[in-house]
C-alpha cells in the first residue's frame, strides 16, 4: 500500500468521523427546538386558558355592576340584557364588527342612574325641569364612575353618549350625526326598541310592530337612518325570540 492511499483512507476516515459528529450535533439542536415548540405551545395554551378566565370573571362584574343598577327599578327587569341583546343583533345586521367589550358598554349604559334619587326615578308623575335634569346627568355620572377602569374605553363611549340624537338634540353633548360614536348609534335604537315594547308605570308596552313604525319615522331625527335601515331588515319575531330567551 502506498503512503499515498493510506493517506487518502486516514482522510476518508477522518471525514466520516467529522460527518458523524455534525450529524449528532444537528439531532441534538433539532431535539432542542422541538422542546422549544412545546414549551411554546403549552405557554400559548395557558395564556389562552387565562384570558378566557379573564374574560368571564370581567363579564361576571360587569353583569353584578349592571344588575346592581337593575335591582332598583322593579319595572326595567332584564332591560340591560335585553337592549344588549338587541343592539348586537342590529350591529350584526348592519355588518358592524363590534368589539367584545362594547357589549359591557350596552349592559353598563345606564349605570349613572345610581346617583338618582330614588324618589325622583320613581316618581310616578311628570317630572319637574329640575328633577328632568337630574335624570338627563346620568349618561356623564356613568362615564365618571368607569373613567378608571381601562378594559371599558370603548364601552364608556357607549354609556356617555347612549341619550344623544342624529340631529344633535340629544344630551349631554348634544353631538349630531356621525360624530356620534357608532356603537352609541347602534345602541340609541336598542333603548328605544326596548323602552318601547315593556310596560312601564305610566303606560303600557306596545308590539314589536307598532314600536317599528315609531322607530322608521324617527329615521334623521332621533337616529342613523343608516342604523334603522340596517334595523328594519330583522324581523319582529327575532326580537321576540331574544326578549323571551331573557324572560
Ligand atoms: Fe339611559
Amino acid at each position: 500500500m502506498s503512503t499515498r492511499t493510506a493517506h487518502g483512507k486516514d482522510t476518508v476516515a477522518s471525514l466520516r468521523l467529522q460527518l458523524a459528529r455534525l450529524e449528532r450535533e444537528a439531532a441534538a439542536r433539532q431535539r432542542q427546538l422541538e422542546r422549544y415548540a412545546a414549551d411554546l405551545r403549552e405557554v400559548f395554551k395557558q395564556e389562552r386558558i387565562r384570558s378566557q378566565q379573564l374574560r368571564r370573571s370581567y363579564k361576571a362584574t360587569v353583569l353584578a355592576l349592571a344588575n346592581a343598577v337593575e335591582a332598583r327599578d322593579a319595572y326595567t327587569g332584564r332591560h340591560a340584557q335585553r337592549v344588549a341583546a338587541y343592539g348586537l343583533r342590529i350591529a350584526h345586521a348592519a355588518a358592524i364588527e363590534v368589539d367584545p367589550q362594547v357589549e359591557f358598554g350596552f349592559l353598563l349604559h345606564d349605570v349613572g342612574k345610581v346617583a338618582v334619587p330614588d324618589a325622583v326615578l320613581f316618581k310616578p308623575a311628570p317630572l319637574s325641569e329640575q328633577e328632568r335634569a337630574l335624570v338627563r346627568r346620568h349618561p356623564e355620572v356613568g362615564s365618571e364612575i368607569l373613567r378608571h377602569i381601562d378594559f371599558l374605553d370603548e364601552a364608556k363611549e357607549v354609556v356617555r353618549h347612549h341619550h344623544e340624537r342624529w340631529d344633535g338634540g340629544g344630551y349631554p353633548d348634544r353631538l349630531a350625526g356621525e360624530a356620534i360614536p357608532l356603537t352609541a348609534r347602534v345602541f340609541a335604537l336598542a333603548d328605544a326598541l326596548d323602552a318601547l315594547t315593556s310596560e312601564r308605570p305610566y303606560r303600557a308596552a306596545i308590539s314589536f310592530a307598532e314600536a317599528r313604525g315609531l322607530i322608521r319615522a324617527e329615521a334623521g331625527g332621533q337616529f342613523d337612518p343608516a342604523i334603522v335601515a340596517a334595523y328594519e331588515t330583522v324581523p319582529d319575531n327575532a326580537f321576540a325570540q331574544l326578549r323571551d330567551g331573557l324572560a
